[in-house]
């Protein structure tokens, strides 16, 4: 399988605006839809490479959607390749995507990166994204910067949002401390990165520790071996 990596050094189509240091969490969270059938939804286009790159590295069966504020944005269409404009702010927009394309598997943040719409596009598409699907977030330095709505332990930042869900997410542990919501119930794991946070969706087990049988190990050690 190509690395994702040496398809952005290689990389001759649009521009692409990435960093280097989100490569391997791209790898870790999307390597698994590679050359598997996956509807993948960046929100924030600008040149139309990074689209690009999702179409070279997941193959043939990605529909790869991309989404913009900039209508201009709507030349970067191929084949492959869906654009669609509006605001990721705008629930009615982002319902129209669901009813378009279905439940995403895997739904990257790339857009305005202020706070306010980061928050706005979560609370809408997560709880709609395929029960096993992706959610990446990035450029969260912007979640440390006031002029993106952000600021070190801001309320309204998306950093502390995440913090929050960390709560939610072991919610069944706080002793009704924190209810037990949706997305504890459909939330396998988030993950934390430099200016980039990760959630893999998932049914989670009821929370039981199996009973391990008790081992006699003197039987063990008599059994007859071949
Ligand atoms: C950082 S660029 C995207 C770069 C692209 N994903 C890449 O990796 O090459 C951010 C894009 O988000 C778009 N944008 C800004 N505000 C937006 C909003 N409220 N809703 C949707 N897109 C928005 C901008 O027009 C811009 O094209």
């Amino acid at each position: 399988m190509s690395h994702l990596w040496s398809e952005f050094l290689s990389h001759q189509g649009r521009p692409a605006h990435k960093w280097a240091h989100y490569f391997p969490a791209y790898e870790c969270h999307l390597a698994r839809y590679v050359n598997r059938p996956c509807t993948l939804l960046e929100i924030g286009v600008a040149h139309g490479g990074s689209l690009q790159l999702w179409k070279r590295w997941l193959g043939p069966l990605a529909r790869i959607v991309g989404v913009d504020i900039d209508p201009a944005c709507k030349a970067a269409e191929e084949h492959q390749v869906e654009i669609r404009i509006g605001a990721q702010s705008d629930a009615a927009f982002l319902q129209s995507l669901s009813d378009e394309f279905g439940a995403f598997d895997v739904v990257l943040d790339d857009g305005s990166h202020q706070q306010a719409d980061i928050a706005a596009s979560f609370a809408h598409l997560y709880p709609r994204m395929a029960r096993d699907g992706v959610y990446l977030v990035e450029d969260l330095h912007t979640a440390y910067w006031p002029e993106f709505g952000g600021g070190l332990r801001a309320p309204g930042s998306f950093i502390e949002t995440c913090k929050a869900l960390v709560d939610e997410l072991n919610a069944t542990w706080t002793r009704g401390a924190v209810p037990e919501t949706a997305f504890t119930r459909e939330t396998l794991s988030v993950h934390f990165y430099d200016s980039l946070v990760a959630f893999e969706r998932g049914a989670t087990p009821p929370r039981i520790a199996p009973q391990i049988p008790p081992v006699d190990i003197e039987a063990l050690h008599q059994r007859d071996l071949p």
